[in-house]
Parts: C-alpha cells; sequence; structure tokens
C-alpha cells in the first residue's frame, strides 16, 4: 500500500540537497519537503546553545506542519549539538548528518586526513568520539570555514564565485601541521559537496572527498523498507523561514532536485 507522508530534510540553508540527491537517487518516487532555516542561517558562527536552543523547537514546528515519516537533519552543525534533544522531542525516526570520519579513515593512504566543517562542527567532542574511535591511527586535521557555507549559498542562487575563493579555503585546511600530506578530506558539512568539484579544481594535488550523502541514502532507504511509496514521482516542496530574496533566488535549484514550489514556514 503506498504511504503519501513525506521525509522532511533539514538543514539552515541549502546544503541538504546534498543529502536529498543521493536520497531520490535511491527512492525516486519518495514524496520530499525541504525545509531551510534560512532565518537562523548560518548555524556555524552560532553558539552550541543557540543551536540546541533553535532547532528542536524549529523541527517540532516542522512536523506538526508536514506529518513526515522521517525526519533528516540534513546538517552537520545541527546532528552534532542537536540529534539526540530532536529525537527525544519527536515520535518518530530522525537522521542525523555526522562528519564521514570512518570512511575517510578507510580510504587515506597517507593516514591524514582533513576534516572542513564549520567552526562549530570542527570544535565539538561528537567529532572528537569520531577521531578516537575511527581514525585513531591517522592524524586528523580540522578547519571551521563559514566562507565556504557562504560560497555554496550563493552558487545555488546562481552567483557564480570565484576560484581564488575556493583556494583560500583549502589553503586554511592544508597549510596547518600535517596538512600536507593529508590525501582525504570529509565535507563535514552538507553545502560543501555541493562545491566539491570547484574545491578539486584548486587543489594543489589530487584530493578525495568524501561525505555522508551517500550513507544517509542507504540509511534512510533501510529504515522505510516496506512503508510503501507513491507509484510515480510526485512534486516537492521547500518551506524557508523567511521568504526573502536569497530564497526566491534559490528556486530554480531547488527545482534542479525536484523541489518545486517554495513556502513560508
Ligand atoms: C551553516 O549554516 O553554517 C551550515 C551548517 C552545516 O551544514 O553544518
Amino acid at each position: 500500500m503506498s504511504d503519501a507522508r513525506p521525509i522532511l530534510f533539514f538543514d539552515s540553508g541549502v546544503g541538504g540537497l546534498s543529502v536529498l540527491a543521493p536520497t531520490r537517487a535511491l527512492l525516486p518516487t519518495a514524496p520530499i519537503v525541504y525545509a531551510a532555516d534560512n532565518a537562523g542561517f548560518p548555524y556555524g558562527t552560532k553558539t552550541e546553545v543557540e543551536i540546541a536552543a533553535r532547532v528542536p523547537a524549529l523541527l517540532g514546528r516542522l512536523v506538526e506542519r508536514v506529518r513526515p515519516r522521517l525526519v533528516v537533519i540534513a546538517c552537520n552543525t545541527a546532528s552534532t549539538i542537536a540529534l539526540a534533544a530532536v529525537r527525544d522531542g519527536l515520535d518518530l525516526p530522525v537522521v542525523g548528518t555526522v562528519p564521514a570520519i570512518k570512511p575517510a579513515a578507510g580510504m587515506s593512504v597517507t593516514r591524514a586526513i582533513g576534516v572542513l566543517g564549520t567552526e562549530a562542527t570542527v570544535r565539538q567532542p561528537y567529532v572528537d568520539d569520531l577521531a578516537r574511535r575511527f581514525a585513531a591511527d591517522c592524524t586528523v586535521v580540522r578547519h571551521g570555514s563559514a566562507a565556504l557555507v557562504a560560497l555554496a549559498e550563493a552558487e545555488l542562487a546562481g552567483e557564480r564565485q570565484p576560484d581564488a575563493a575556493y583556494a583560500e579555503v583549502l589553503a586554511g585546511l592544508l597549510g596547518q601541521p600535517g596538512g600536507e600530506v593529508i590525501d582525504v578530506v570529509v565535507n563535514a558539512c552538507t553545502h560543501f559537496p555541493l562545491v566539491a568539484d570547484r574545491l578539486a579544481a584548486v587543489a594543489p594535488r589530487p584530493l578525495t572527498f568524501v561525505d555522508g550523502g551517500p550513507g544517509i541514502a542507504r540509511r534512510i532507504a533501510f529504515l522505510t523498507e516496506g512503508q510503501g511509496w507513491p507509484d510515480a514521482p510526485v512534486p516537492g516542496r521547500a518551506i524557508f523561514t523567511r521568504l526573502d530574496e536569497h530564497a526566491r533566488a534559490l528556486a530554480p535549484a531547488l527545482a534542479r532536485y525536484g523541489l518545486e514550489t517554495i513556502e513560508a514556514l
């Protein structure tokens, strides 16, 4: 039997599209609602206290409105800080997005990996724990970049950004002690896979970029197995906490991801 309840993706901005894309590839007829807290954007420069208060409250409102079957916090900053609180407050499955340190450690030949996230994400104890558990024999170099989040938002709004801006972000990671031997970079912010090709194009040597999107898509497919999806794709919708000029400029990019309408929360 088909079940029309959607999957609700949540992020501060467009980053969650990098999780939505592999999910759509696996579950092409899944109804999708994408929520962006652009009124609270960016999350990466906020304090833990702010994120811990804002995200569970907002998701409570969104779940009331959307009635999803499953929630995906498609944001590393929100997940590494507020995942447990969101799960406690909701009576449905909640999937989080955390830095893909485990697969990166599995791929690194030099045993040096970079973790490129927001300032808030890279300082989280959650990341210390992942590094200790899955990359104990690797040098783990972290770099937080609000600039890269802004670059991705601008690109998706159709504003081409210069190569030099990407090179500067990468230099901030590779220029740190141990950075000169990094061979695998974890895109530990969902915005970053959207511009990974731009980073790769300015890298001083070949780097492998990994992110959690494909793994999260598989997890969603597993959690929803046997629940039934519509027979044909249904148009997705996007909800913004502030329907401003930037949100409207994103409409063509959102449509490319199957999100055909935008609305305010
Ligand atoms: C941001 O709003 O700073 C990006 C959040 C994230 O995906 O970690």
